[in-house]
Parts: C-alpha cells; sequence; structure tokens
C-alpha cells in the first residue's frame, strides 16, 4: 500500500507540474480570473506595488504565470518588467494584454539570472523561497542582491509560521492550492529566522507587513504570509559553489583501502 501511494502520488506530482498541464489549465479563462484577482490582493495587502519605485527596470523571481508582474504594472507606465521562472511562462492570455507594455518573461533559473550586476532598480520574490531547500532559498537571495543597484529594493513575499501549528496550517493550505501532493517538501523559516538571514546576503530589512487571508480561500484557518521590505547594501554575499564538494575518498585521505 505504501509503495502504491508513493508511487501514485510520484505519477500525480509528475502530471500535475508538466507545462502542457498548467497551459491547458491556463487556458480555461477562470483560472485567469482567479489569478488575475489573487494578484490585486496580494498587492492590497502587502503592499508590494507602494514598495517599489514608480519607475525604473524591475524584476520579478519566479514570476509564475506573470500575473503579480501585470498587477504591479497596471496604471505604472514608467515601470518595465522583466519575469523570471524555472518552469512557467506567461499564458497567452496574459501575454496578450502585456503586448503593450514593457514587460519580458525569460525561464531561467533564479540561482544563475543571465544578468549584469547592478542592472534592476527593485526586484520581488513572491512565495518561491518556500519551495527549495535552505541553501537554494541563499544562493537565490544572493543572486538578487547581485543584479539589484546598490540601494535597489527587495520586496520578499513569503509564508512565514512561526509555530509549528502554523507551519501545519499553512503547509496543507499551500499544498491545496498549488495542487500538490503530500509528498512535496516545502521549507518555510519563521520570520526571526528570515530577519536573521537577509542582512547575511547584503540587504537591510526597513519594514515588515504581516498580512494573511489571501485569495482564494484555500483554507478556512489563518495562513501567515510577510512581506520583508528591504535594501541592497554593497554588493551582498557571494555565494558561488552551487553544491558542497563532496568528501574526500578515504584514499585521497591517505586512509584504509
Ligand atoms: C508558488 S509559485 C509563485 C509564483 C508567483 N511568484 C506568484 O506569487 O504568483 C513558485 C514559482 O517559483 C518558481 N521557481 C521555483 N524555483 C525556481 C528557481 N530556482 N528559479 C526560478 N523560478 C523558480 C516555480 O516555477 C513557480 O512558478
Amino acid at each position: 500500500m505504501g509503495a502504491d501511494h508513493d508511487r501514485r502520488d510520484a505519477a500525480v506530482e509528475t502530471a500535475l507540474y508538466q507545462p502542457t498541464f498548467f497551459a491547458t489549465m491556463m487556458r480555461w479563462g477562470w483560472m485567469d480570473t482567479v489569478l488575475r484577482q489573487r494578484a490585486r490582493d496580494i498587492l492590497r495587502r502587502s503592499g508590494l506595488s507602494r514598495h517599489l519605485p514608480a519607475e525604473g527596470l524591475l524584476l520579478d523571481l519566479g514570476a509564475g504565470t506573470g500575473h503579480l508582474s501585470e498587477a504591479v504594472m497596471r496604471r505604472m507606465p514608467g515601470r518595465r518588467c522583466v519575469a523570471v521562472d524555472g518552469a512557467y511562462a506567461p499564458p497567452a492570455r496574459l501575454a496578450a494584454r502585456m503586448r503593450r507594455r514593457d514587460f519580458q518573461a525569460l525561464s531561467g533559473d533564479g540561482a544563475r539570472l543571465p544578468f549584469a550586476d547592478g542592472c534592476f532598480d527593485a526586484a520581488w520574490i513572491g512565495f518561491v523561497l518556500h519551495h527549495m531547500p535552505e541553501a537554494s532559498q541563499e544562493r537565490v537571495l544572493a543572486e538578487a542582491a547581485r543584479v539589484l543597484r546598490p540601494g535597489g529594493v527587495l520586496v520578499l513575499l513569503e509564508d512565514t509560521p512561526a509555530t509549528e501549528r502554523e507551519r501545519r496550517t499553512t503547509l496543507a493550505a499551500d499544498r491545496r492550492l498549488n495542487i500538490e501532493p503530500a509528498s512535496a517538501p516545502h521549507h518555510y523559516r519563521s520570520p526571526a529566522a528570515w530577519r536573521a538571514l537577509l542582512p547575511t546576503l547584503g540587504y537591510v530589512v526597513d519594514e515588515e507587513v504581516p498580512f494573511t487571508r489571501l485569495f482564494p480561500p484555500a483554507t478556512l484557518r489563518r495562513v501567515w504570509h510577510r512581506a520583508f521590505v528591504c535594501r541592497t547594501v554593497g554588493r551582498g554575499a557571494i555565494i558561488s559553489s552551487p553544491d558542497p564538494p563532496p568528501p574526500p575518498s578515504p584514499s585521497a585521505m591517505g586512509g584504509e583501502k
């Protein structure tokens, strides 16, 4: 039963995360409507847009379908925006709406961005980092610091359960929202842990905005989110090694054969 269950979960996960499956869902207009409304709700509750400069080059890192980029650019003709995501791309409906805007979407890894140092005025990372292990979170944040100009703004939007009970509620709601199987790992940090980490990677945290009850209501209980509004100082921490080196073999260490 256990092995069958694991195999079924793995198959469901693989199917759900196929770009073609996602593209099919996006062709249904109601998904687009839900994601537009969600993006507007995130802006209203987190204050994301008001923390970003009114003009300049902005980066949406881990943009998903790009609905947050669209909401951030609404009625702001001076904002230019690049959306980067490892898996998703803007669906046709959103791409058509954005055609007249200064908006580009690329697929890429947030830990290795194809941009020069200091070329963005501001960036945001929305509900992305808890989907990757802690070391990868740090690499993505360091990479964002590299591509931001000194004094550039980063807004980090994260799920931030502070207790075990909050973590369980957040996990259940997030899995439901993202249509994830129970095996999908999530790597949450508490508000205090983010507050301690960000300065080590070249950021000053200017403000924290707690918010909850985002649309759509994936759970009837509260889910804890936070916006960390940061500025870059200096060049940030350089985290260059993508993976820790393998331990030396016994023979290389001159140990027993
Ligand atoms: C929960 S979605 C959030 C999408 C969007 N930011 C939003 O709030 O609607 C997380 C996104 O992070 C992307 N992602 C995960 N790891 C990434 C990486 N290393 N580089 C770029 N994008 C990544 C995933 O493909 C996914 O689209």
